[in-house]
């Protein structure tokens, strides 16, 4: 079989692992070929691709990133594809197309399922936001970073006296925010899926103060809101891939703190710094999983599914369910944490 394989979207630490096992399992396992499209789907729509032998993937196991670089794509370039398929798979010789990607790359999958591509997703994201899987790959590594952070900003603002706004990634779904915020003991947490009232956060960090501990750390997720009427907030647009833009609520957060509490209030914003560089062990192990299951898929001609974490098994999901809705942090798991400020 004549294999392709793209990364799409945002980066995610473990991509590289997911193409290696797919290019070990495909070339190693059953004898096909491997070819890599370059910068997700343009790399397919402008004929950029070069063949993955079992040398070009050697050494990327633990590289953060993509080997065969990224790129998110406006819907109406992909209909390019999705009107062309037969013409698409033929250029290429494709027997199926294994495309790794988030949200809108599995959605941008399940088109070109529908128009008669044959594909198998692998979903990624370190949002970890995708429904039909229990985990996606470089959430781990994600949440690793944020929880380091989390550890070293106690000391310094413990030193200074100061309360820590610690904004981590998170756009819909808060569970970056949630589990680094456990992890690291942050004193107060802030997510999308439940809109936050500064006085209480105020009274937390007041209340902290009273019996000497002189700090605080809040995480708060970049797509987190102040409750109506809590705080001047307005919402920012809508980027041209229907992303919206933040208003950057860790700055804003830290500003209103400050001018409340009268005590220094600093954010710290650690953006693209949780999806660079190595993957956990734990991302590694899922990845390579993944990508592993997903040439056993396109064996069998279990087209328009992906791949998908249930317990401890790997298991094939429709790619409909992956996009119907998104996996945000339930009311209980916000109950667990806070039971713990
Ligand atoms: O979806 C993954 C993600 O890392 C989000 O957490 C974040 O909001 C977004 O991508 C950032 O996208 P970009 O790299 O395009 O700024």
């Amino acid at each position: 079989m004549r294999i392709g394989v793209l990364t799409a979207g945002g980066d995610c630490p473990g991509l590289n692992a997911v193409i290696r096992s797919v290019v070990h399992r495909a070339l190693v396992g059953h004898g096909d070929e491997v070819i890599g499209f370059e910068d997700g789907f343009k790399g397919l729509l402008d004929g950029h691709y070069r063949a993955l032998d079992i040398n070009s993937v050697s050494g990327i196991l633990a590289r953060g990133g993509t080997i065969l670089g990224s790129a998110r794509m406006e819907r109406a370039r992909l209909r390019e594809v999705t009107d062309n398929c037969a013409a698409f798979q033929e250029r290429y010789r494709l027997d199926a197309l294994i495309p790794i990607g988030g949200e809108g790359t599995l959605t941008a999958a399940r088109m070109l399922s529908d128009a008669g591509f044959p594909v198998v997703g692998v979903p990624k994201t370190i949002d970890n936001d995708i429904s039909a899987t229990d985990r996606t790959f470089g959430f781990d590594t994600a949440v690793m970073v944020a929880t380091e952070a989390i550890d070293r900003l106690k000391t310094t603002a413990e030193s200074h006296q100061r309360v820590m706004v610690v904004e981590v990634m998170g756009r819909h779904a808060g569970w970056i925010a949630l589990e680094s915020g456990m992890a690291g003991g942050a004193h107060g947490i802030c997510l999308p899926e439940r809109p936050f009232e500064v006085d209480a956060l105020v009274k937390m960090v007041e209340e902290r103060f009273s019996r000497g501990k002189k700090f605080a750390v809040i995480c708060v997720a970049e797509g987190a809101h102040p409750a109506e009427g809590s705080m001047p907030y307005e919402k920012g647009e809508i980027d041209q891939y229907g992303h919206e833009r933040f208003a950057g609520i860790g700055n804003r957060l830290a500003v209103e703190l400050e001018r409340r509490l009268g005590t220094e209030a600093r954010p710290v914003i650690l953006g693209h710094v949780q999806r660079g560089g190595t993957p956990t062990a734990y991302d590694r192990v899922l990845a390579t999983r993944f990508g592993w299951h997903a040439v056993e898929a396109v064996h069998r001609g279990d087209f328009g599914n992906m791949t998908a974490l249930r317990g401890t098994d790997i298991v094939m999901a429709p790619l409909a369910s992956a996009i119907t809705e998104l996996k945000t942090v339930p009311a209980n798991r916000m109950d667990e944490a806070e039971s713990v400020f």
